[in-house]
Formats: structure tokens, C-alpha cells, sequence
């Protein structure tokens, strides 16, 4: 198992027609990726059909186990079971893996990367890199900076989620949804378990009657300490799903030992990697998901300091990501480049 790629690697995706898939195709035009084919994978439901790669057609195959002769880099996103079965075969054919499902994300000898906060990670991989949850990496990208400078203490957010997180079916549903209610028109949900248009409810993972919590709630908390290497971080949580197409949003209060100074943490959000400030509070504007659809950066503001904590030592802050960009595809593809040779990306 190479541990790093060719100058010009042979790329599979698997999953390519989905909501992930289709951007990490974009992701590899768009940054030039210098990859020497690229095959694509879905079901037997997408074979035969074709998409667009680099401005040729190319024919999408069904996902067998000989799917990977020849590759060197699969980007796998469809589903952990999908990524259960068949990347074990990949990585046996060759091929260095980078998987956006939750398969292996916590497995100790699988890389869980955010490239802006922890790239060093990469150099320990056997075969397989894991992309993190889309709020974990969107997240650590805000966090990472502030914890440089000043180790974090406690952290709580909620999270304000987009359709795309859960699928190229679930932002058809919010579409067909808020088309039926604007006619007057009832619609039965199909793929979310509530009425999407004009609502909000609980994070659609499922729920631990236990703990109260939910499966994102869950992933969230322990992949945003695994990137962070804060393995006892206190973390308070909420996810929820809102009917916005693209780009999830999440208000965080992040607590340090000594009392924030908000300009101090303007200035290094302002300069940090993947980062936009967006933090005008004359114009009351600040980060908001139209406007980070389709953007690479984290969009990060309304910093001030948080009213609920009379210590003065947590800052409250917005932030929002294109998850299907920040949260998957981009960051998945800012893997692969760290795994090329010296000066091929
Ligand atoms: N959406 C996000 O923001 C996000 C963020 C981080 C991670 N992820 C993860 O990325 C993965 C994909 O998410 P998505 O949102 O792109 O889902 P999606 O839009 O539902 O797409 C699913 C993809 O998986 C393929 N697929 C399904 N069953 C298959 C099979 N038996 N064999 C081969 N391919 C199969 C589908 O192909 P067909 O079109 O042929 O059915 C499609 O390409 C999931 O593991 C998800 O947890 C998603």
C-alpha cells in the first residue's frame, strides 16, 4: 500500500452521482487536480448513464470489487456500508482511499483529517483517510486558530442544517415541499421523517432514547475532539435540520482559562486558512448560507463575548460552511493533494 500517490494519479469515485459525488467531480476540475483518468461508480440504478469530467462524457460503472484495478486513489462517498464492504478491496488493489462515510472515522490507525487543522495526521495512514462529519470539519476549521493561540476549555453549539447534508434525495424533497405547500397543496415526506417547508425539527440521525442525544449529535462531539486532539473536551449539542438547501450554520459559545478579547480573535480568524470573516455589525451582516453555497471558505462572525458566562472567558461566534464543499468534497480532495508528490498539486 503506497503511502503516498503518483505525480498523476488514476482516480475512482464511488458514489459519483450523488450530492457529494457531483461536487467532488467539480472540486477536481476546479483545483486542477492532476489526476491521469478518472473512473466513476455508482449503483447498478446510474450504470451506463454518463456525467461530464473535465469537459469529456464519461460512462458511469456499477461498483464491483474489481472496480479498483488499475487505481490509484479512491474518493468514496456512498454510505458506510458502501465504504464497509468495498474499500477494503480497494486498498487491496492499490489504491489509497479517502472515505467521506463514518465507517472508519474513529478507527485509531485511520487518519481523520481537516487539512487547515491537523495535516500532519495524514503520514500515519494505512490504506484509508477519513473525511470528518461536515459540522466537525467546518468547525475545527473556526476552532483550530482560536485553539492555537489559547487552548479551548468547553465548547457548546447548536447547528442549523442544511438539506444537502442529507442527500441529493433530501434537497429534491425540500424543493417538491416547498412547491406543494406555496400551492396549497399537502406532501407526504419521503425521504425526511417531518414536513420540510416552512419547518425545522431535530437532526433526522437516529435518537438514543438513553442519552437523549442523536447519531449526529454524537459523531459531531467525538470527531470535533479526535481533530482537535482535545480527547476530553467538554462539548454541549444540539443539531438541527433546517429548510435551507445548501450550507450548514451553527452558534457557538467557546470557552478559554482567561477572559476573550474580541479583537484579538477577529485578528486570527481574520488571517486563519479556509477562513472569511464576515463581521459587520454596522450593516448587520454577518455569515449566512446563501452566501457560503458554493464558497470554499468558512464563512465566521458575530464574535462577541458571551453574555451567559459572567467569567468573560467564552466567545460566542456564527459560523457557516458549504458542507457539501468544506464539509465533504473539498475537503476530501485538499486530502488527495496532500498525499502527491511534492509540487504536483
Ligand atoms: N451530503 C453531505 O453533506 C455529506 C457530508 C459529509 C459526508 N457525507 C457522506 O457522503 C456519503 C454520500 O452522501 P451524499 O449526500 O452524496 O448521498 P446521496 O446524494 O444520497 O448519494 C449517494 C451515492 O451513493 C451511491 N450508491 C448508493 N447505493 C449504492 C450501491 N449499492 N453501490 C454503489 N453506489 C451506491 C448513489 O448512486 P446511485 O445514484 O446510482 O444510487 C449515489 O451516487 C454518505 O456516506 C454521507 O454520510 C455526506
Amino acid at each position: 500500500m503506497p503511502a503516498r500517490l503518483p505525480a498523476e494519479p488514476r482516480v475512482a469515485i464511488v458514489g459519483a452521482t450523488g450530492a457529494v459525488g457531483i461536487e467532488l467531480i467539480r472540486c477536481l476540475e476546479q483545483r486542477r487536480f492532476p489526476a491521469a483518468s478518472v473512473r466513476l461508480l455508482a449503483s447498478a440504478r446510474s450504470a451506463g448513464k454518463s456525467l461530464s469530467v473535465m469537459g469529456a462524457p464519461v460512462v458511469i460503472e456499477e461498483l464491483t470489487e474489481a472496480s479498483f484495478q488499475g487505481i490509484d486513489l479512491a474518493l468514496f462517498s456512498a454510505g458506510s456500508g458502501i465504504s464497509k464492504r468495498f474499500a477494503p478491496a480497494a486498498v487491496r488493489a492499490g489504491a489509497v482511499v479517502v472515505d467521506n462515510s463514518s465507517a472508519f472515522r474513529m478507527l485509531p490507525d485511520v487518519p481523520l483529517v481537516v487539512p487547515e487543522v491537523n495535516a500532519p495526521a495524514m503520514a500515519s495512514h494505512q490504506g484509508i483517510l477519513a473525511n470528518p462529519n461536515c459540522v466537525a470539519a467546518i468547525a475545527t476549521v473556526a476552532l483550530a486558530p482560536l485553539h492555537r493561540a489559547a487552548p479551548i476549555r468547553r465548547l457548546n453549539m447548536a447547528t442549523y442544517q442544511a438539506a444537502s447534508g442529507a442527500g441529493a434525495a433530501a434537497m429534491e424533497e425540500l424543493r417538491l415541499a416547498t412547491a406543494a405547500a406555496l400551492a396549497g397543496q399537502d406532501y407526504a415526506p419521503q425521504v425526511l421523517p417531518h414536513p420540510y417547508a416552512f419547518n425545522l425539527f431535530s437532526h433526522n440521525a437516529e435518537m438514543d432514547p438513553l442519552t437523549g442525544y442523536n447519531g449526529e449529535e454524537t459523531k459531531v462531539v467525538a470527531e470535533t475532539r479526535r481533530i482537535l486532539g482535545l480527547p476530553d473536551l467538554p462539548v454541549g449539542i444540539t443539531c438541527i435540520r433546517v429548510p435551507v438547501l445548501r450550507a450548514h450554520a451553527m452558534a457557538m459559545q467557546v470557552t478559554f482559562d482567561a477572559p476573550v478579547d474580541v479583537d484579538a480573535a477577529r485578528a486570527l480568524l481574520a488571517t486563519a486558512p479556509g477562513v472569511r470573516l464576515v463581521d459587520d455589525r454596522v450593516r448587520n451582516h454577518f455569515p449566512m448560507p446563501n452566501e457560503a453555497s458554493g464558497q470554499d471558505d468558512v464563512l465566521v462572525g458575530r464574535l462577541r463575548v458571551d453574555l451567559g458566562d459572567p467569567s468573560g472567558c467564552t466567545l460566542a461566534m456564527f459560523v457557516v460552511g458549504d458542507q457539501l464543499l468544506k464539509g465533504a468534497a473539498l475537503n476530501a480532495v485538499q486530502i488527495a493533494e496532500g498525499l502527491l508528490p511534492a509540487g504536483a498539486a
